[in-house]
């Protein structure tokens, strides 16, 4: 429990199937970030978090749910932080800050006297300024105020059913369909996009699915 996020209501159980409720979420795709900071000690410390979302752009402000349990929860606790949005090539970094830390794996960190630690190689960062936090039950909801960021167009890592994965195709970079009226066939085109992925997996058209 940090020291001013608010304390959950008590509540009763849900009753809802746990699993079913984590599979559904899983079905929701998300990029992977590694929220990074300096812990009371001074040191460099991170969390691979996918509850990122943006909330505001005036102010800017970004938010992550961070697990009352986890280290980071007491870290991020009034304290500046990092959101690094991790690139395709950063599932070691990933696994390392998620609970599954590599002796051997170096670390590339950015540090600056007057900026929270941030990772090298990642897509884009925000550095954060404690905003407020709120309950958000087994979580804590950590808003920070972005007061500086910086992207590189290179390609994101992402999260889907559980399973660290490449971007998909552009939907758009699919053969072009356009409907005899000359308008574009948007449920063609998904169709045509499905057909062009399974054929990628090598499933053929006796194997043929609904589509
Ligand atoms: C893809 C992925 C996303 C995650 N997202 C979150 C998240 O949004 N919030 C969270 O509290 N933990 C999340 N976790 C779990 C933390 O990364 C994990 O508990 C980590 O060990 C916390 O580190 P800490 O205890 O040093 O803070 C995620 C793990 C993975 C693999």
């Amino acid at each position: 429990m940090t020291a001013t996020a608010p304390k959950p209501p008590q509540h009763q159980p849900s009753g809802l199937d746990q699993r079913l409720l984590r599979r559904v979420m899983g079905e929701f795709s998300t990029g992977v970030t590694i929220v990074t900071y300096r812990d009371a000690e001074g040191e460099c410390r991170g969390a691979t978090m996918n509850s990122f979302t943006s909330v505001s752009m005036d102010p800017p402000l970004v938010l992550v749910s961070v697990a009352r349990q986890a280290r980071a929860c007491a870290g991020l606790d009034g304290n500046p932080f990092t959101v690094n949005i991790l690139s395709a090539n950063q599932l070691a970094v990933a696994l390392h800050f998620a609970g599954q830390p590599d002796p051997d794996l170096s670390v590339p960190w950015h540090e600056a006297a007057d900026a929270p630690p941030r990772l090298l190689g990642s897509t884009a960062w925000l550095q954060c300024q404690p905003w407020q936090t709120y309950d958000g039950g087994d979580h804590v909801l950590v808003l920070g105020q972005v007061v500086r960021h910086d992207v590189r167009a290179i390609e994101p890592l992402t999260f889907h059913r559980g399973e660290f994965r490449r971007l998909g195709l552009k939907m758009f970079q699919m053969p072009r369909t356009v409907s005899f009226d000359g308008r574009p066939a948007v449920e063609w085109a998904a169709s045509l996009h499905q057909l062009h992925g399974l054929a990628e997996r090598g499933v053929g058209p006796d194997d043929c699915l609904d589509l």
